[in-house]
């Protein structure tokens, strides 16, 4: 992944538009890996062309799974049923992508061969030791760096043993490296969580014929079925239109429809919160996709006020808190942002981040380890850095919706591994972005 990409936001607005955005980053990294372990041909519309899903087809394409691109978004993967794979022919590297590793650890611990997971600078800071003790505990062997960090040389050829776990932490990829671990451990595996989450591998699972059990906060399964290929239609990522949801709030003037719009529940508590913040947000034509419900989103401009964030809606909105905190300093009042330790270990460190660069920007915001207190004001121009963090990038440039000078803003390539395409689609729609 190149660096080196800054962009210039100028302020700008009002934004007009209907466009959709890409498909959803979780989905198709779920899609991938069950149409590659499924008996027979999958055909998944919507795949994200994004860096971190390329990342996860590559992955296979390395262990002998054949996945066609006919047209963009379009993949057509050659199943090879569940131990179909083949030894890797090098190090699988995930890139900047959190899901691939912590997901493919998991799928590969029930391997009969050898794999190494590798990742990007920011990858290779993140904590691995949430999925190495639960996969061990289930008779995984996975080695890492001191602390817990990547490169993982997941050793096959162990027999695993499904097993009961409640991991402290509220996190989606803990639960679905173990839920993959254990399709093809012995007897059961059980997963219940402190805070449900987003909860597509359990969907996906039953779509492509696991027999899965599963309610908010809990999901059980046992080893030794078949995956069935199936068409997946995954629709667009909420979480990248969240970015134009808060821009069309922030923009006076503006109105944006935004088409097909993923809305998992488990997915959508910025919605709510944005919405109790006084936004206008309307969802249109809802319908249900692949088993997900979908609809289009319509958004015109609000005055925002801040608010509470409550706790229990975090795991909700766990990526969307760089769009919150922009929203935030827009907003009339102050924003209490808690419970959010886990944004200390996203791509950046999302509480630092965002705080350094709108306090660039003139905004009063008061870290916590957990969280901040942001408090709404009026943004001027300057240079903020991104850190190279995808969603700090996109948050920052929906900063010039309301700021009075320039935003330059540092390191905006990994914007790449989620939102192909977002730098034209927000000049297309009003933004005044320039990379340079
Ligand atoms: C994801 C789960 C979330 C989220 C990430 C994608 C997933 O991470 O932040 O972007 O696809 O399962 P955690 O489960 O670690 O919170």
């Amino acid at each position: 992944m190149s660096a080196g990409i800054d962009w210039i936001c100028a302020p700008a607005g009002p934004l007009h538009g209907d466009v959709a955005v890409p498909g959803d980053k979780s989905m198709s990294h779920r899609a991938i890996m069950l149409a590659a372990l499924a008996d027979g041909v999958s055909c998944i519309d919507g795949f994200l062309e994004g860096e971190d899903t390329l990342a996860t087809a590559r992955a296979f394409d390395l262990m002998g799974v054949r996945v066609d691109a006919p047209s963009p978004a379009l993949r057509i993967v050659q199943g090879v049923g569940l131990h179909g794979l083949r030894t890797p022919r090098g190090p699988l590297d995930c890139g900047n992508a959190g899901t691939a590793m912590r997901l493919l650890a998991g799928l590969l611990a029930g391997q009969a061969f050898d794999a190494v997971l590798t990742g990007d600078a920011s990858l290779s800071r993140r904590p691995m030791q949430r999925v190495i003790e639960p996969l061990s505990a289930m008779g995984a062997r996975i080695a890492s760096q001191p602390g817990g960090l990547p490169p993982l040389e997941v050793h096959g050829g162990s027999p695993l043993r499904g097993m009961r776990h409640a991991p402290v932490l509220a996190s989606a990829q803990v639960k679905s490296a173990i839920l993959l671990a254990g399709l093809f451990a012995q007897g059961e595996t059980e997963v219940r969580e402190s805070r449900p989450t987003r909860d597509y591998t359990e969907r996906m699972l039953a779509a492509f014929g696991w027999p899965v059990a599963f309610e908010p906060g809990r999901a059980v399964l046992t080893g030794g079925h078949r995956l069935l290929a199936t068409d997946v239609a995954i629709p667009g990522d909420f979480s990248s239109a969240a970015f134009l949801l808060v821009a069309a709030s922030l923009a006076p003037g503006s109105e944006l429809v935004l088409r097909g719009i993923g809305l998992n529940p488990r997915r959508i508590g910025l919605l709510a919160v944005l919405r109790r913040m006084g936004a206008d947000i309307s969802e249109h034509d809802p319908r249900e996709q692949g088993g997900e419900r979908v609809a289009d989103l319509v958004v015109r401009h609000a005055l925002l006020r801040g608010i509470d964030v409550p706790t229990e809606w975090v795991p909700d909105m766990i990526d969307e808190f760089p769009a919150l905190f922009v929203a935030a300093a827009a907003a009339e009042g102050v924003t209490l942002v808690r419970g959010a330790a886990e944004l200390r270990v996203k791509e950046s460190d999302r509480i630092a981040v965002m705080s350094a660069g709108l306090r660039r920007l003139g905004i009063r915001v008061d870290e916590t380890a957990d969280g901040a207190t942001i408090h709404g004001g009026t943004m001027h121009g300057g240079e903020v850095d991104s850190a190279g963090d995808h969603r700090c990038a996109m948050a920052f440039a929906v900063a010039s919706m309301v700021a009075h000078g320039p935003i330059r803003i540092a390191d905006c390539a990994n914007v790449a591994t989620s939102f192909p395409g977002f730098a034209g689609l927000a000049y297309s729609l009003g933004f005044d972005l320039r990379p340079v």
